[in-house]
């Protein structure tokens, strides 16, 4: 998996037409993260330590256990600050958090102590490989990340239009599988203003102050209610306790919507989704959008997953695909085990899939999954010849 985790490709390096000053800048930045990156964990503490002194009312916006957090806030200000020479990714996702922290009531003296408290501990890791010119990199990196937030926290404050967080209701919890659990949720007071294909961060009376992206797997409805897939993730905080433990009546609070995924019905050109995991619920999502529309552009769907039973969502597609003649539903498992091949299903990863197949250069690609898989499935398509400004996925930052 690569660390670059906002986009599988390219590969993080300045564009060859970036200013001289961002690539010095970011040269900076890589030699010396590359020499405190084994040092992460220390790096973390540290950072924490630092930010709760700088600013203690910040501790109370992270959970009780700090052990529970595993350092992803640090983790993900360094992805950005390490993708600055990437504006046209960079910029939408940083307005898109500033409206997302609303949720925390951040001030300035906030942004100010992580900064503070980022370059405290990339110092403390860095030794005397932390030289003026370093710091310079990594502060003006900083800035501009904190920055394009607090604009974009101001902007949506001045407009005065959306709250700073919404909730709602579990209506509803059944197990799909074992491991996978779906939640309806019906807005409180103001149904949260998505698009379909876009996540939201996500706090679960369970689990509190431990926020979690979550893909509504519908297009909005006119009573607000969003239904999400939820698999619970081995050894992980907050997956196994929504899958095990939500009940009707909890109220799930949620950030600002996330993420730019969807279809362009006039664009005139046929689309190609390309899902694994609960990642399919987004591009589910996207269909049910579609479904509002007699006449769409064809549209194939390729739901991959390891084994057969993962393909959770597929009799639902399948009957989406009965009743609307655009849609084609591609099954892809990578192991047939016990079943032995089933027709219809072909065998292999998503990204052995599409290169197999194809040409898909007429095509819009929505990729969604995990991040190994985007990646994977990304590289397969921009090798059979996918313009990258067709394929569509979420960056996002995080752990
Ligand atoms: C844009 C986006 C949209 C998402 N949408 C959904 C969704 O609709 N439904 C859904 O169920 N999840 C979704 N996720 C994943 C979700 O946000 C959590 O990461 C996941 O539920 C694990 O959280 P946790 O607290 O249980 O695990 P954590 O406590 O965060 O992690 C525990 C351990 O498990 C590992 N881990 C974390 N996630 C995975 C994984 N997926 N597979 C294997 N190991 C993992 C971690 O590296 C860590 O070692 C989405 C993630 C992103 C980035
Ligand atoms: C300056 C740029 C910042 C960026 C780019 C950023 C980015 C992010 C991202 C991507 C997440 C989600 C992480 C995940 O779910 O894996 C997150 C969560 C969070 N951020 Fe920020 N953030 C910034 C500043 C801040 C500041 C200044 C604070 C407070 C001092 C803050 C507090 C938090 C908290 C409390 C969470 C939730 C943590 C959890 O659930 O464990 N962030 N941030």
């Amino acid at each position: 998996m690569t660390d670059d985790r906002i986009s599988p490709v390219p590969r993080l390096a300045p564009p060859r037409d970036a200013p001289q000053a961002v690539t010095v800048m970011l040269e900076h930045i890589e030699t010396s993260w590359q020499l405190a990156r084994p040092y992460a964990d220390d790096l973390a503490q540290h950072f924490y330590r630092l930010l709760f002194t700088l600013a203690p009312s910040a501790r109370e916006l992270f959970p009780v256990s700090m052990q529970a957090d595993n350092g992803r806030v640090v983790r993900a200000l360094l992805r950005a600050l390490r993708l600055v020479h990437r504006p046209d990714d960079l910029v939408p996702l940083l307005k898109q958090l500033g409206r997302d922290h609303r949720k925390f009531g951040l001030r300035p003296a906030h942004y100010e102590a992580a900064g503070t408290a980022l370059l405290g501990s990339l110092k403390h890791c860095l030794g005397p490989a932390w030289t003026p010119e370093v710091e310079r990199a990594w502060a003006e990196a900083y800035t501009l990340v904190a920055r394009v937030m607090q604009d974009a926290t101001a902007q949506a404050e001045a407009e005065g239009t959306t709250p700073a967080y919404w909730t709602g209701t579990v209506a509803e919890h059944h197990r799909l599988s074992w491991d996978l659990a779906l939640v309806r949720v019906e807005p409180d007071e103001w149904a949260v203003p998505y698009r379909a294909g876009q996540y939201l961060s996500v706090e679960v009376p369970q689990r509190p102050r431990l926020w979690r992206y979550l893909s509504p797997a519908n297009a909005p409805r006119p009573d607000g209610s969003l239904e999400f897939h939820v698999r619970a993730v081995e050894g992980g905080w907050v997956s196994p306790a929504v899958v095990g433990h939500t009940r009707p009546g909890d109220v799930w609070t949620f950030g600002a919507p996330l993420g730019t995924l969807g279809a362009d019905r006039e664009s005139g050109r046929p689309v190609l989704m390309v899902g694994g995991g609960t990642g399919v619920a987004p591009l589910q999502a996207v269909v049910d959008d579609l479904g509002r529309w007699v006449d769409n552009p064809e549209v194939t769907f390729c739901y991959g997953g390891r084994h057969w039973d993962d393909l959770y969502a597929l009799d639902q597609l399948s009957g989406l695909a009965a009743v609307n003649p655009w849609l084609t539903v591609w099954p892809v498992v990578e192991r047939f085990d016990d079943t032995g091949p089933i027709p219809g299903v072909e065998q292999g990863t998503p990204a052995e899939a599409v290169a197999r197949w194809g040409p898909w250069h007429e095509h819009d690609v929505l990729v969604s999954g995990p991040p190994e898989m985007i990646e994977e499935t990304v590289a397969a398509l921009l090798g059979t010849g996918v313009h990258p400004s067709r394929i569509n996925y979420d960056p996002f930052l995080s752990a």
